[in-house]
C-alpha cells in the first residue's frame, strides 16, 4: 500500500521536479560566470526595488488633501517627544485599521494624511494598550493626569506603568525653535513666525488668560487647546506637554470632511 502511495506522490511532484531541476541547473551554470551572476543579481534586486518603489508614484492619490490640516503646536511637539522618550509606542499603536471591529471601537479608520507631518510616524505594531489615534477629546485633562500619575487609580485592572515624574519635571523648551526648524527641513510647513515664537507659544498654551494666547491662536488656529492641562500653576511641565499632545490625537484633520474616494477635501 505504501509503495502505491509513493508512486502516486512521485507522479504528482514529477512536473515540479523537472522545473526545479531546470532552474537549479541553470543557476549552477550561471554561478560559474561572475559577470553574468552579477547582472542576474542586479536584475533580481531591481525587480524587488521596483515593487517597493512603484507605490510611491501614486502617492499623490494615496494621501488625501487636507488644506486646513493643523500643525502640532510647540508644546504638543514636546509632548510627542516625551511620548517617544517614554516608549509609549511600545504598548500603543496610533493607526486604526479599516476593519469593522477597529472602527466600531475607536472611530473612523486612520487616513494617510493624518500622519503626513509625523516625524517619525508612531503607527506602532504592538497593542498592549488600546490604539490612541483618536484619543483626543475622549477624556478630560484631569483624567489623563490621574491616569498617567497612577493608572490603577482610574482603571483598576490596568497594567500600564505609572509616569509620576512627568508632573514634577519642567518641559524642556530650550531648543524648541531649532526643533521646529528641523521639522521644516523634512517637510512640515512651519512658518518663520511659528519658529521664532516657539518658546513663547509653548508658554502661552498653558496660560489661557495670558497676553500671548492670542498670538498662539493666530498662528495655530481657533481649535488650539489653550488650557492649564496639569492643573498646576506656572511653567509647563512634561505632564502639560504630554496631555496637550494626547488631546490633539485624531484632531489635526476633520476626518468626516475627508472624501477618501477622490482623495480631496470637500
Ligand atoms: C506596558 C504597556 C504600556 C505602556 C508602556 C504605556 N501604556 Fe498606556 N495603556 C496600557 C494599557 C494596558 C491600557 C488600558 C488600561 C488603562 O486604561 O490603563 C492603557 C491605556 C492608556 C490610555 C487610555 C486609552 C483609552 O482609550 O482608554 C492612554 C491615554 C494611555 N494609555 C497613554 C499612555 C502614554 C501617554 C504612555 C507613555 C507615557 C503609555 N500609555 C504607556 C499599556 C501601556
Amino acid at each position: 500500500m505504501w509503495g502505491k502511495l509513493n508512486r502516486i506522490l512521485e507522479r504528482l511532484v514529477a512536473p515540479f521536479r523537472a522545473l526545479f531541476h531546470t532552474i537549479f541547473r541553470g543557476h549552477y551554470r550561471l554561478e560559474r560566470y561572475s559577470l553574468g551572476l552579477a547582472f542576474a543579481i542586479i536584475i533580481a534586486g531591481g525587480i524587488g526595488g521596483a515593487v517597493e518603489i512603484a507605490p510611491l508614484f501614486t502617492i499623490d492619490e494615496t494621501v488625501e488633501e487636507a488644506p486646513d490640516m493643523r500643525l502640532y503646536t510647540p508644546l504638543e511637539q514636546v509632548g510627542r517627544d516625551i511620548y517617544i522618550r517614554e516608549g509609549c509606542y511600545t504598548c500603543h499603536s496610533q493607526m486604526i485599521r479599516t476593519l469593522r471591529d477597529e472602527v466600531d471601537r475607536w472611530g473612523p479608520y486612520s487616513r494617510a494624511v493624518e500622519s503626513q507631518y509625523d516625524h517619525p510616524m508612531l503607527w506602532g505594531s504592538k497593542r498592549t494598550g488600546p490604539d490612541l489615534a483618536r484619543v483626543g477629546g475622549k477624556y478630560s485633562d484631569a483624567w489623563h493626569v490621574a491616569h498617567l500619575y497612577y493608572p490603577r487609580d482610574v482603571v483598576a485592572e490596568s497594567v500600564m506603568p505609572a509616569y509620576r515624574w512627568l508632573a514634577r519635571r519642567n518641559a524642556d523648551l530650550d531648543d524648541l525653535s531649532a526643533r521646529l526648524e528641523t521639522l521644516r527641513t523634512v517637510g512640515v510647513p512651519y512658518t518663520d513666525a511659528q519658529i521664532e515664537n516657539a518658546v513663547s507659544d509653548a508658554l502661552a498654551q498653558v496660560n489661557p488668560d495670558g497676553a500671548r494666547a492670542g498670538g498662539l491662536i493666530e498662528r495655530y488656529g481657533e481649535a488650539t487647546n489653550i488650557r492649564n492641562f496639569d492643573g498646576q500653576p506656572g511653567n509647563p511641565t512634561e505632564m502639560d506637554a504630554i496631555v496637550a499632545y494626547l488631546q490633539i490625537l485624531g484632531k489635526l484633520v476633520d476626518v468626516e470632511t475627508l472624501d477618501t474616494e477622490s482623495g480631496q477635501q470637500e
